[in-house]
């Protein structure tokens, strides 16, 4: 099991996540964040976190992010993010945690 970041992370990237991941799962790219999947501890602590309810739970997702598999599994080619960092705020930005 693991948790995965999906679409709406895309161009947000708030990282609150990363922030409370006791592990150091979180992986950043340019305009998301990924999570690896052989360092997650299935915690919880990360999902309540993010303001665009970008994260899920591999046990219970939408079948619209079900790609985001694959992307997560990528993670680990991305540096770690462990820090809160000032969020993306881009245009594919859909979600305003306001
Ligand atoms: Fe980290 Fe826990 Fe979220 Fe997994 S579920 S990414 S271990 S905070
Ligand atoms: Fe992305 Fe939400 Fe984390 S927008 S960076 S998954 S807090």
């Amino acid at each position: 099991m693991t948790y995965i970041v999906t679409e709406p992370c895309i161009d947000c990237k708030y990282t609150d996540c990363a922030a409370v991941c006791p592990v150091e799962a979180f992986h950043e790219t340019p305009d998301r964040l990924l999570i690896n999947p052989d360092v997650c501890i299935d915690c919880d602590a990360c999902l309540p976190e993010c303001p665009v309810e970008a994260i899920y739970s591999d046990m219970s997702y939408p079948e619209k992010y079900a790609d985001w598999m694959e992307k997560n599994a990528e993670a680990e080619n991305y540096p770690i993010i462990s820090t809160k960092q000032p969020a993306l705020y881009g245009p594919n930005c859909s979600g305003d945690p306001e």
